[in-house]
């Protein structure tokens, strides 16, 4: 069955003093979900992307994709991160197509890839530009197309637009659903934005302050494509603002999410 399992997971980082990042996370990813998950910063959201992107090890419990206990990465996990750290000598094409000639792709496939996935999301055009010729919002979209060039079959993805600015994030979200719907990919997605979680996810996981816990899963049935004033989303993020409060009240702790 493809998916993670997420068995028991906890991470504990060493060093002098070592710290207990994850606790105990026990969580089902089905295949073709859309899944966010959200929490304070600091908490191991970015340790817990890292686990199931096999880029570390998790402590303790065990991380199953396809049913098989995960390695290290995999071409069929894409990862996209908050920089997309593009080669600035390197175009925009140039780019997208390093990790397939890398990985021994014929020129000829390699070309009709890379255009496929500009054209996908958005940047056909800028196929010649080279980095800093391109808005944070467009070099977020070509390390979007790098990650789906793989055609892995999940894209992790570390809160990919927390550095654009407003609304080319709300585009970018649009775009983003139009082609996990297109490309029928697994997606997990890291934020801290209550709202991009609601409006993206079709559950929501809300992790508790370090050391990251799942404090609760919020399910999103609203039909999409989705409003974002839609009364259904805006119940539950008033929902996960309520948990919030109620994880502040308890543990007398200040932070903001
Ligand atoms: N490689 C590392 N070595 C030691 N501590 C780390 C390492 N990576 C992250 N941490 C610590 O683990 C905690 C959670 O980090 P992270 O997973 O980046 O949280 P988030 O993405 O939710 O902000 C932080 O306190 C961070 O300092
Ligand atoms: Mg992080």
């Amino acid at each position: 069955m493809a998916g993670f399992e997420i068995n028991d997971v906890s991470k504990i980082y060493g060093g002098s003093s070592p710290t207990e990042t994850l606790s105990h996370i026990q969580l089902h990813i089905e295949d073709g979900e859309f899944l966010a998950i959200l929490g304070p910063s600091g908490c191991g959201k970015s340790t817990l992307l890292d686990i199931l992107a096999g880029l570390q090890p998790a402590s303790s419990g065990e991380v199953l994709f396809e049913g098989k206990p995960l390695t290290g990465p995999g071409k069929e996990r894409g990862v996209v991160f908050q920089d997309p750290s593009l080669y600035p000598w390197r175009t925009v094409f140039q780019n997208v197509e390093l990790g397939l000639e890398i990985g021994g792709v014929p020129k000829p496939e390699r070309k009709l890839r890379v255009q496929k996935y500009l054209d996908l999301v958005g940047l056909k055009g800028f196929e010649h530009k080279y980095p800093h010729h391109l808005s944070g919002g467009m070099r977020q979209r070509a390390g979007l197309a790098r990650a789906l060039s793989n055609s892995p079959k999940v894209l992790l993805m570390d809160e990919p637009f927390g550095a654009v600015d407003h609304l080319t994030r709300l585009q970018l979200q649009d775009d983003l659903l139009t082609i996990w719907q297109a490309e029928k990919k697994t997606v997990v997605f890291i934020t801290h934005d209550v709202s991009e979680a609601v409006f993206l996810g079709d559950r929501v996981v809300l992790l508790s302050p370090r050391p990251g816990r799942i404090r609760s899963i919020f399910q999103v049935r609203a039909k999409r494509p989705r409003k974002r004033d839609d009364v259904e989303l805006l119940k539950i993020q008033q929902d996960i603002y309520a948990t919030i409060h109620e994880i502040k009240t308890e543990e007398d702790l200040e932070f903001t999410i």
